[in-house]
């Protein structure tokens, strides 16, 4: 057994509830601010979450920030950040402004709904990405990965450096849409296609509505939300007949019972064992269907691009995982299902990726009641944001935390090194940990083992700046990648 850090223990002892609190959020430490807008000002539209690690490094573990006249804990040690995602739904919830512009569209799911509602879906949910699921949509996988190796090889034959999170932005979304509801839209292969338009629009309205200061859009009737508003409508018209018409094939067919083929069939006959009478209705299908493609989509792309970003930049760990995969696939060009569960090192890439490059660095919570992070007392209806990514990046949890070491996954740490993997929260943690990361995990198997096989990558310009980006989730900027192909692709 590991020896124990008395900070962590000291940190669960408090945060079990038993100890008394000793501050308010009046006493923690924090930037200064500006009177009325308090911090605002200071968060850069698509750079915020630099700004709050920028603060977690000045102002230590547990401070607080002001949006406006509120303060806002922010937490970034492990214990207390793990603490705070185990007590949802009952104490904390996800920010309020989530749910309230997902019910004006309708879309209250498994992501934006708490309490009840929330834990009814997630187990009725959460089997739909189990494994066994996952692996059935394999070939659909594996067929889009095909495409998007044929994109990049005309690009080697044109020696052209790609924009590759475009192209894995319209990989995901080909991947996702055949999955959630049968219907490939194939982005990658040809030009823009209107549903998935409508779906990016809905997608930045919904964005820019949970991020917006105050509700503007209930009042004013600007192009861009208009624009949103038939967007969602058209969405919502073909995700009801799509749930329609997989009703009728499942439950009314002849040759019943039919087999359910996408994550929408699997919403449609899911049972909780528990309560066999509870089931989605039509409204929460059509809300997790857009759920599924707004979560998974940005998320695993963006993922994918720092994964290429690290691969081009580290030689060395290029050539150790392209050496794995040789092994592992022969003369397989994109990995069988399992091969891709055998591609170790890969598997390290993603996670040291993960850790370095999350996604999602923060997550925004409320408390639901008076309660206790820590020795803080948290009032009712607070903001709390943990900071999941630099909870990662600390040396007490990961040695030489801002290194690229993925063989630190693999054991292949020095022992002084600490590793604590259940620190690393590129996918949440408690009870409302990301459902979809045996997909996601999957889907970056299967195109890392493809890139590996048949291109070397390198950074188009190693001068060139590739920065962070806070879009609906953390992208890199400027990345450009060419690709080489190799003799036996
Ligand atoms: C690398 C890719 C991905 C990353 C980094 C990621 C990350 C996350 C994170 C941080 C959360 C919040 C967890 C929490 O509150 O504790 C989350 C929730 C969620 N994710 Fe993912 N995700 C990824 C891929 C996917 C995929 C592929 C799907 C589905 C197809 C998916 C579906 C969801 C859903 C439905 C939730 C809400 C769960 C709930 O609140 O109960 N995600 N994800």
């Amino acid at each position: 057994m590991k020896p124990t850090c008395p900070a962590h223990d000291e940190a669960t002892r408090r945060s079990a509830g038993a100890a008394r609190p000793r501050r308010t959020l009046a006493d923690l430490p924090g930037p200064r601010g500006l009177p009325v807008i308090g911090n605002l000002h200071e968060l850069h539209a698509d750079r915020w979450h630099l700004e709050f690690e920028r603060w977690w490094r000045a102002f230590g573990d547990v401070f607080v920030v002001r949006m406006g006249r509120q303060p806002i804990l922010v937490v970034a040690e492990g214990e207390l950040v793990r603490d705070v995602l185990q007590r949802r739904p009952a104490v904390f919830r996800r920010t309020r402004a989530i749910e309230d512009v997902s019910r004006e569209a309708d879309m209250v799911g498994l992501f934006s709904a708490d309490g009840e509602a929330w834990r009814k879906q997630r187990q009725l949910i959460n089997p739909t990405l189990h494994a066994r699921h996952v692996e059935g949509f394999f070939p659909s996988i594996c067929e889009i990965t095909g495409r998007l190796r044929d994109l990049w090889s005309r690009a080697a034959d044109e020696r052209a450096a790609r924009d590759v999170l475009g192209d894995l932005m319209r990989y995901s979304v080909d991947v996702t849409s055949t999955i959630a509801f049968g219907r490939d839209l194939n982005t990658l292969g040809g030009g823009p296609d209107a549903l998935q338009e409508h779906l990016q629009r809905v997608f930045l309205g919904l964005n820019r509505r949970i991020l917006a200061p105050l509700p503007y859009w209930r009042y004013l009737g600007l192009p861009a939300d208009r624009a949103y508003d038939r967007a969602l409508l058209a969405v919502k018209r073909l995700i009801f007949e799509l749930v329609a018409a997989a009703r009728r094939e499942l439950e009314g067919g002849a040759d019943r019972p039919a087999r359910p083929r996408t994550l929408l069939e699997l919403m449609i006959v899911a049972r909780d064992g528990e309560n066999p009478r509870a089931h989605l209705s039509d409204a929460e299908v059509y809300a997790n269907v857009l759920t599924m493609l707004l979560a998974g989509e940005d998320t695993t792309a963006n993922t994918l691009a720092w994964i290429l970003y690290y691969l081009a930049s580290r030689p060395d760990v290029q050539a150790r995982a392209r050496e794995e995969a040789d092994r592992v696939l022969g003369g397989g060009l994109i990995p069988t299902l399992e091969q891709s569960k055998r591609l170790e090192y890969t598997g390290a890439v993603t996670q040291e990726t993960l850790r370095l490059r999350s996604a999602a660095p923060l997550l925004y919570l409320e408390a639901n009641h008076d309660t206790v992070v820590g020795d803080v007392a948290v009032p009712a209806g607070a903001g709390v944001v943990v900071l999941t990514r630099a909870t990662g990046r600390k040396p007490e949890y990961f040695g030489d935390p801002e290194s690229f070491r993925p063989e630190r996954w693999l054991g292949g740490a020095p022992p002084t090194l600490p590793h604590e993997p259940r620190m690393a929260l590129a996918f949440g943690s408690g009870p409302r940990v990301c459902p979809g990361r045996s997909m996601a995990l999957l889907e970056c198997a299967v195109t890392v083992g493809m890139v590996l096989r048949s291109f070397t990558v390198q950074l188009a310009d190693h001068t060139a700046p590739v920065r962070e980006r806070m879009a609906f989730a953390m992208q890199p900027e400027g990345l450009r990648i060419r690709f080489t192909k190799r003799a036996c692709a």
